[in-house]
């Protein structure tokens, strides 16, 4: 088992490279299946559920080759199954975008029911199924598996209105529709970038799909899709853990291959907090000498405060000169890891989807256990502004979605280290 080791206190100061986004990367890899033909998929982030994602592709017949550590080329045209290994595909939740690919591609998809980042409460997948179902598909779940298959072999286009604005269920309807028979709409989208960047990399290969990035999306299905040569989105929220990082610890960074577009809804936050964000072309200056104040976040899909930042804001806020009152309401609950934070001197109230946040003088370094992929961000953050050493567990959930941590908070200055520990929690190999 890993943990991460950390002697907190330090501000951070230097440069930080931002990786691909991890969003658009577990659902441009499934696309990918679509392709007949070579794609050259590029800015893909080194992380697990990235490695799983491609390790499910080549068990159907994918042939994968790394380029470099971060451009793959996927050759899909001796697909030869379109059923995805179980043990695999339930462990990533990414993988109902198999659903979408399998589907619109060959008319049948059995994929194992997803799995993922578990932050509490249920993550139903009904508005993907309603899409299918529009689409002319039948959706069956049996022994484990969700099988989605047509009758007629193609799917055929329609008009979809979403009952909830859902990121994975947009996206796997565009997958399924752009090679439906005739066009599909779909109404009331989510309208994150890598709902963009999905559509851009699916037209680069010949689909045709117009009104991304806003709430309706046509989608005109074509008969085959081709290869070509994409390059993938920087991570907003990789980006706006290091602000948030940053913001906790005081001092200076510079984050590197942004869009800062994608950053304004946590950039008008932190700026309220006190931190100073300096915008370039593709690059934030981020700056925090003075206290840091109280506000109020609300979570909303995008262009609103993101869900995936609450946990890290909600580390910020602890530190914050007088109360904050944080709401969810992308997600039932999504508040384990307040736990955490109050074995660290937090002072955090949580009420159904409302945190109350009475800012603290300093946190106190603890053994904390990273429950979710975001909430292992947020002990990283509360372990770095800390006073003295904290020791988190469960740093696969980190691993699955921030490229080389240590490594990159290292660079600016942070005590951070990975070590293994054996079953006994005894430390025995020291690797980062
Ligand atoms: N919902 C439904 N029915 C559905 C689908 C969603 O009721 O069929 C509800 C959900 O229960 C939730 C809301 O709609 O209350 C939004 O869910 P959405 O479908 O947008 O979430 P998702 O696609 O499953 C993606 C990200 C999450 C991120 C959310 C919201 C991926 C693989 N996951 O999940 O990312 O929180 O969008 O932005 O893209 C993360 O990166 O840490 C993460 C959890």
């Amino acid at each position: 088992m890993t943990k991460y080791i950390v002697q907190g206190g330090k501000p951070l100061f230097g440069e930080v490279d931002i990786s691909g986004a991890k969003n658009a990367a577990v659902a441009i890899i499934p696309a990918a299946l679509m392709v007949d033909g070579v794609c050259r998929i590029e800015n893909i982030p080194q992380i697990s559920d990235v490695t799983m994602s491609l390790r499910i592709l080549e068990r159907l017949g994918a042939v994968i080759r790394s380029i470099n550590p971060h451009t793959v080329e996927i050759d899909c045209t001796r697909i030869h199954s379109t059923r995805t290994d179980y043990e695999l595909s339930r462990k990533i939740r990414a993988s109902y975008y198999l659903i979408g690919s399998l589907l619109g591609r060959f008319g049948q998809a059995e994929v194992a029911m997803p799995g993922g980042c578990n932050f509490g409460g249920v993550r139903p997948i009904d508005q993907h199924v309603k899409g299918f179902t529009a689409l002319g598909a039948k959706v069956v779940v049996e022994g484990g598996f969700i099988r989605a298959f047509t009758e007629r072999g193609r799917l055929k286009g329609a008009n979809i209105y979403l009952d909830v604005v859902s990121v994975g269920a947009t996206m796997n309807i565009m997958m399924a529709a752009a090679m439906a028979e005739g066009l599909t709409v779909i109404e009331n989208c989510a309208k994150e970038p890598h709902i963009v960047d999905l559509a851009n990399f699916l037209n680069s290969m010949g689909a045709n799909i117009r009104g991304a990035g806003t709430d309706t999306i046509k989608i005109q299905g074509v008969d085959r899709l081709t290869g070509g040569t994409y390059a993938i989105i920087p991570d907003q929220i990789e980006a706006g853990t290091y602000m948030a990082a940053v913001a906790a610890t005081g001092g200076q960074i510079l984050v590197k291959n942004i869009i800062p577009k994608h950053m304004d809804c946590i950039t008008a936050k932190l700026i309220e907090m006190g931190v100073e964000v300096e915008e370039h072309e593709d690059t934030l200056l981020v700056r925090r000498t003075g206290d840091l104040q109280r506000t109020n976040i609300k979570t909303l899909p995008y262009p609103g405060f993101p869900t995936d930042m609450q946990p890290q804001i909600t580390a910020v806020l602890s530190l914050a000169k007088g109360t904050s009152l944080v709401t969810e309401s992308v997600w039932n609950s999504r508040y384990r890891y307040v736990d955490e934070l109050k074995r660290m001197g937090a002072n955090i109230q949580v009420d159904d989807k409302t945190a109350v946040v009475e800012g603290v003088d300093h946190l106190t370094g603890a053994p904390i256990q990273a429950y979710d992929l975001r909430a292992g961000a947020a002990c990283v953050i509360a372990a770095l502004a800390a006073h003295g050493e904290s020791e988190i567990s469960g740093v696969q959930y980190i691993e699955r979605g921030y490229e080389d941590i240590i490594l990159k908070l290292q660079a600016l200055g942070a005590n951070i280290r990975s070590v293994e520990v054996d079953e006994e929690d005894a430390v025995s190999v020291r690797i980062g």
